[in-house]
C-alpha cells in the first residue's frame, strides 16, 4: 500500500500548531491587507487557465506553514503519485484509483507513467483510447444524420437514463457547454425512479427521432434500469400506435437496436438488456462514478458537442492533473484549496462550503460537486478501518450568483456560521449583451451586461471580506437603533476562481481542480474518498420495502413500526 498516512490525529506537529491558532483565532482580513500590500499577488496562483485567489480566505503565513507541513505529513504527493500509477488505493474496493488516466493524450511525450502503462494486467492507455474512438464514431454517425431511427429519421433528441454519476456529470457539462453544441440536437436527462421524470422528459418526444443512452456503471441500479425499462416500453408502444412498427418479437428488437444504447463496465448486462453490445460503451471499475463524466458516460455530451470540443475538455483535465503532479505544494493550486478546507471544517468548525458560480451555464456545478465531494469524502473510518478522530467532509451547497444573492447570501453575510465559499466567474460570457440605454447612473449606455454581472462578483468578496464597521453605517446617517442590524463584520473567507471563457477545456480544469481538493482532504483524513458504502444499506431495504408496498401483509408485518405505521398510510391514502 501506498506511504502516505492519516494525520489527522492531534498527536502530530502540525495539527497541534494548527489547533494551537485556531485557539482564539481572531482573522481581521482589514488588517492583514493593510500590514501587507502584496497579499493579494502573494496568495493569487495560477493553475493552467484557473486564476485562483486566497488572499480572501483565512491564511496567514504561519497558518500556510502549518497546513503545508501536514500535507507533507500525509504524503499528499507520494499518494497522488500512486493514485496515478495505479495503485489500489481504493482499498476496500481493492481497486486501482485512475480517473486520471481517461484524460492521458494518446501517445502524449512525457507522461507520467509513461504511455502504455500496463495496471493489473490491462493496457490502460489502449483500452482508454479504443473507447474514445469508439465513442467519437458513434457521435459522429449521429451528428451527421448517418445513424438513424428504424424509420430511417436522423435522431433530433438523446436522452440519457442514468443517476448519480451517470446523470450529474453528463447533465452538468451538458448544461455548462451548451453554446458548444450543435443545433438541431436536444439532450435530456432521466434519473428519478419517481415516473414523472421519464414521463416529462419523453412526454412531447417523437420515438422516431429519440436515441436513449442507458449509463450505468454497474448495470444494476434500481432507478435507472426501471426507467430504461418504462422508456423502452414508451418506444415500443409509440411506435407501434402511430404504425411505425408492427408488435412481433422482431420489430422490437430492431426498435430497440436502432433507438437504444448503453454505457456500462458490466456488458453482459447491456446484452441481457437487449441492446446489442455492438452498440454498448465500456469503462472499467477502477473509474468511481462520480469520476466518471470524462469516460464513455459522457457519450450524451459528445453527441451534443462533438469529438474536437470533447478533446479539449479532456485536455483541460490533464492540464490540472499535471499541475497536481508537478507542482511542489506550495503554489499547488488542489492541495492549497484542499488544506484550506482541512483548516475551516476541522479547526475553525466550519460546518459546510458555499460554491457559487457567477455563470449561468454552471448553474449545475453546486449540484454535481455534491456528489464528488460529499459521496467521496462523508466517511468515518480511515483506509486501515480505524474509527476517524476529526470530522471529515463538508456540506458542500450553492447556486449561481446573482441569484444566490437574493436568497441565501443574507445568511453568509450577516448570519453566525462560518461559511467558506469558492467565487467562480469566467471573464468572456458566450453571449455579449450591451445595456444600449443604461440608467445614466452606475450603468453606462452600451456597457456590457457581463461587466455588471462580474461586478457582482467582485463586490460580494469585498463585502465579505471587509464588510462595513458600526462607524462606517453611522456616517451614512443610519439611526442609532438600526446601526447593529446594519453592520457587517467581515471576515467572511472566500475563494474567487476566474478563467478566461467557460470554454471546454476550462470546465474540464475545474472538475480536476475539485477532484483534486477532495483527493487532498481524503488524504490528510486517511480516508478511502473512492468508495461509497454509505449508499448500500437505504438501496437494500428498499427492496425489501418493495413487497410491503406492494401489499404482501407479512413483508409489512416485518417491518419497525414506524415504517409500518407510514406504509399503511400511503396504502390508506393511495386507494381512497
Ligand atoms: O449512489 C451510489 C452510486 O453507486 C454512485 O456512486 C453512482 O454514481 C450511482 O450510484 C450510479 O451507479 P451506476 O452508474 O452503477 O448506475
Amino acid at each position: 500500500m501506498t506511504e502516505s498516512v492519516p494525520v489527522e490525529s492531534p498527536s502530530t506537529e502540525a495539527w497541534k500548531t494548527l489547533a494551537g491558532i485556531a485557539e482564539g483565532f481572531n482573522p481581521d482580513l482589514r488588517a492583514w491587507f493593510a500590514a501587507d500590500p502584496s497579499r493579494a499577488s502573494r496568495l493569487t496562483f495560477q493553475a493552467a487557465d484557473l486564476t485562483v485567489d486566497l488572499s480572501k480566505s483565512f491564511l496567514t503565513d504561519e497558518i500556510l506553514g502549518a497546513l503545508l507541513q501536514l500535507a507533507e505529513d500525509a504524503g499528499v504527493a507520494g499518494r497522488y503519485r500512486a493514485m496515478i500509477e495505479g495503485e489500489h488505493i481504493n482499498v476496500t474496493e481493492n481497486r486501482a484509483v485512475l480517473h486520471t488516466a481517461l484524460r492521458r493524450p494518446e501517445n502524449g511525450e512525457g507522461l507520467v507513467p509513461p504511455a502504455g502503462f500496463v495496471v493489473d494486467g490491462q493496457d490502460v492507455d489502449a483500452d482508454v483510447h479504443a473507447t474514445l474512438d469508439k465513442v467519437y464514431a458513434f457521435a459522429e454517425k449521429v451528428r451527421s444524420g448517418e445513424w438513424t431511427g428504424v424509420t430511417g429519421k436522423r435522431i433530433q433528441t438523446v436522452v440519457n437514463i442514468g443517476i448519480g454519476g451517470s446523470d450529474l456529470g453528463p447533465v452538468m457539462v451538458y448544461e455548462a457547454l451548451k453554446p458548444y453544441a450543435q443545433a438541431g440536437l436536444e439532450v435530456r436527462f432521466v434519473s428519478n425512479i419517481d415516473p414523472s421524470d421519464v414521463y416529462e422528459k419523453t412526454a412531447d418526444l417523437d420515438p422516431e427521432t429519440t436515441l436513449f443512452i442507458v449509463a450505468s456503471k454497474t448495470f444494476g441500479t434500481l432507478e435507472t434500469l426501471t426507467n430504461a425499462r418504462l422508456a423502452r416500453q414508451w418506444l415500443w408502444e409509440r411506435l407501434a400506435t402511430s404504425g411505425a412498427i408492427g408488435d412481433s418479437d422482431d420489430d422490437r428488437t430492431s426498435a430497440v437496436a436502432k433507438h437504444f444504447v448503453a454505457v456500462s463496465t458490466a456488458l453482459d448486462k447491456v446484452a441481457a438488456f437487449g441492446i446489442d453490445p455492438e452498440n454498448a460503451f465500456g469503462f472499467w471499475d477502477w473509474v468511481g462514478g462520480r469520476y466518471s463524466v470524462d469516460s464513455a458516460i459522457g457519450t450524451s455530451v459528445v453527441i451534443a458537442i462533438g469529438r474536437e470540443n470533447w478533446q479539449g475538455f479532456l485536455a483541460g483535465f490533464h492540464a490540472i492533473d499535471e499541475h497536481m503532479r508537478t507542482t511542489p505544494l506550495e503554489r499547488n493550486v488542489p492541495v492549497l484549496m484542499g488544506l484550506l478546507n482541512v483548516w475551516y471544517t476541522n479547526f475553525l468548525k466550519a460546518q459546510s462550503h458555499a460554491v457559487l458560480p457567477y455563470a449561468q451555464y454552471l448553474h449545475r456545478f453546486p449540484a454535481y460537486l455534491q456528489q464528488l465531494t460529499m459521496e467521496s469524502n462523508g466517511k468515518s473510518v480511515r483506509w486501515d478501518g480505524s474509527p476517524v478522530t476529526t470530522d471529515t467532509g463538508e456540506i458542500f451547497w450553492g447556486e449561481p450568483g446573482t441569484n444566490g444573492q437574493h436568497a441565501f447570501y443574507q445568511l453568509i453575510h450577516q448570519g453566525t456560521r462560518l461559511i467558506p465559499a469558492d467565487f467562480i466567474a469566467v471573464a468572456n460570457p458566450a453571449h455579449p449583451l450591451k445595456d444600449q440605454t443604461g440608467d445614466g447612473g452606475g450603468v453606462t449606455p452600451g456597457q456590457d451586461v457581463h461587466d455588471l454581472f462580474m461586478a457582482n462578483f467582485f463586490a460580494q468578496t469585498k463585502a465579505l471580506a471587509f464588510g462595513k464597521t458600526a462607524d462606517e453605517v453611522r456616517a451614512e446617517g443610519t439611526a442609532e437603533s438600526v446601526v447593529p442590524a446594519r453592520v457587517f463584520t467581515g471576515n467572511k473567507p472566500t475563494t474567487s476562481i476566474l478563467a478566461p471563457a467557460l470554454t471546454p477545456s476550462v470546465l474540464g480544469q475545474l472538475i480536476a481542480l475539485y477532484e483534486h481538493i477532495v483527493f487532498t482532504e481524503g488524504t490528510i483524513w486517511g480516508i478511502d474518498s473512492f468508495d461509497q458504502w454509505g449508499v448500500e444499506l437505504g438501496k437494500q431495504l428498499a427492496l425489501q420495502v418493495t413487497p410491503a408496498v406492494g401489499g404482501d401483509a407479512a413483508a409489512l408485518e416485518a417491518q419497525d413500526s414506524s415504517t409500518k405505521s407510514l406504509i399503511e398510510k400511503y396504502l390508506a391514502l393511495r386507494s381512497s
